[in-house]
């Protein structure tokens, strides 16, 4: 029995988890093993009920379950608020510290029939497989944050950033593994040429390759990388970077899949494991069925292989959201001619029927 904490959050986030639960049923249905669901309230949806965007109930829900599906927190209505219960800052910056989940893998996949989703031309995109590992729990994010008033009037404001060798060489290290499983390739990306955090970084990089002689190590600058994966992104296999920098490459590297919709991720390191799609909470089209749930659905494939161990079904759910592509079958983010356009109850659907007959 493996018990799952579900946070759907706010706007399409109501709408995708529940079509990744009908996958990990469909899971249960074909091989027998048991999720247990429990829901709970995070992020404005959180602040509206009971006054914080990260109730007590839900973190200790969280840090008794064995993994945590969380679909998207946010959006207008949350964003005056002040700072500490705004949902990014009050409710999943902490549950991604509190639980020590300092390694976020997103991989970006170009699943066959995509090429021409993106806005990147297909001979460019052909064959793009990427793992970004992102360190989670340093960083900006996490430093100390000030704003004083100057003597003319204005304002200065501080936001601290600072690594430790024991920070970057955790994440550094689950990247060398990370790449031994794949094409024992890792791309470090920093700003060693201006930030210190980031000289620390590459010499600890540097260190650290010593023990990995069967992995091809390089070194990139951050703006460098942001034009590489738009230039020449198969040259990637596994990237390793910082919290701010692997925050901003993710959603570019996104475009490579054809949306953002595609983009999985999961988030681990600590107790339990947190999986969740990259992207936001589409306030624009919340409500209206129009969200694609296959990255919720692919971070609950990330689950069965990163918590519970399970490759084989994660596998599983990965081929079906693969045939349904290849089949034609797609969400309004990622319309072409000629393509069946399903909502996300249908999609989801069709993604949990293949996971029974495949
Ligand atoms: C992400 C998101 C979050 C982040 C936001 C919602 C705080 O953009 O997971 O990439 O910046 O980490
Ligand atoms: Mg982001």
């Amino acid at each position: 029995m493996y018990k799952i904490a579900s946070l759907p959050g706010d706007g399409i986030g109501v709408e995708i988890v529940p079509e990744a639960i009908k996958a990990l049923n469909a899971i249960t249905e074909r091989f027998g093993h048991k999720f247990e669901f429990t829901e709970a309230l995070i992020g404005g949806a959180a602040y509206d009920a009971v006054g914080h965007p990260l109730p007590d109930e839900t973190l200790a829900l969280c840090q008794k379950s064995d993994a945590i599906l969380l679909g998207a927190i946010g959006g207008p209505k949350w964003e005056e608020l002040p700072v500490h219960l705004r949902p990014e800052v009050g409710a999943l910056l902490p549950l991604r510290k509190e639980l020590g989940l300092f390694a976020n893998l997103r991989p970006c996949i170009l699943f066959p029939g995509l090429e021409h989703a993106s806005t990147i031309k297909e001979e460019v995109i052909k064959g793009v497989d990427i793992l970004v590992l992102r360190e989670l729990t340093g960083g900006l994010y996490f430093g100390e944050k000030s704003r004083e008033k100057t003597a003319d009037g204005g304002q200065k404001a501080t936001d601290i950033l600072s690594y430790s060798t024991y920070e970057i060489e955790r994440i550094v290290r689950f990247a060398y593994d990370a790449a031994r499983k794949r094409n024992n390739k890792l791309c470090s990306v920093d700003k060693a040429n201006v930030i210190e955090t980031s000289r620390l970084w590459r010499e600890v990089v540097m260190d650290l390759a010593k023990d990995y002689p069967d992995v091809e190590t390089t070194h990139m600058y951050v703006d460098n990388c942001a034009m590489q994966l738009i230039r020449n992104p198969v040259q990637f296999d596994v990237i390793v970077t910082e919290n701010m920098f692997g925050d901003i490459l993710t959603d570019e590297a996104a475009m490579l899949t054809g949306s953002i919709g595609m983009l999985a991720s999961a988030s681990i390191g600590g107790e339990v494991g947190l999986y969740e799609p990259s992207h936001g909470s589409a306030p624009d089209i919340a409500g209206q069925k129009k969200a694609n749930p296959l990255a919720t659905i692919l971070s609950a494939a990330l689950m069965l292989r990163y918590s519970f161990d399970l490759e084989e079904e994660a596998s599983l759910i990965e081929k079906a959201v693969k045939t349904v592509l290849t089949e034609g079958y797609r969400t309004p983010d990622l319309v072409e001619p000629g393509k069946q356009v399903l909502d996300t109850v249908q999609m989801g659907d069709l993604v949990a029927s293949k996971i029974l007959s495949l």
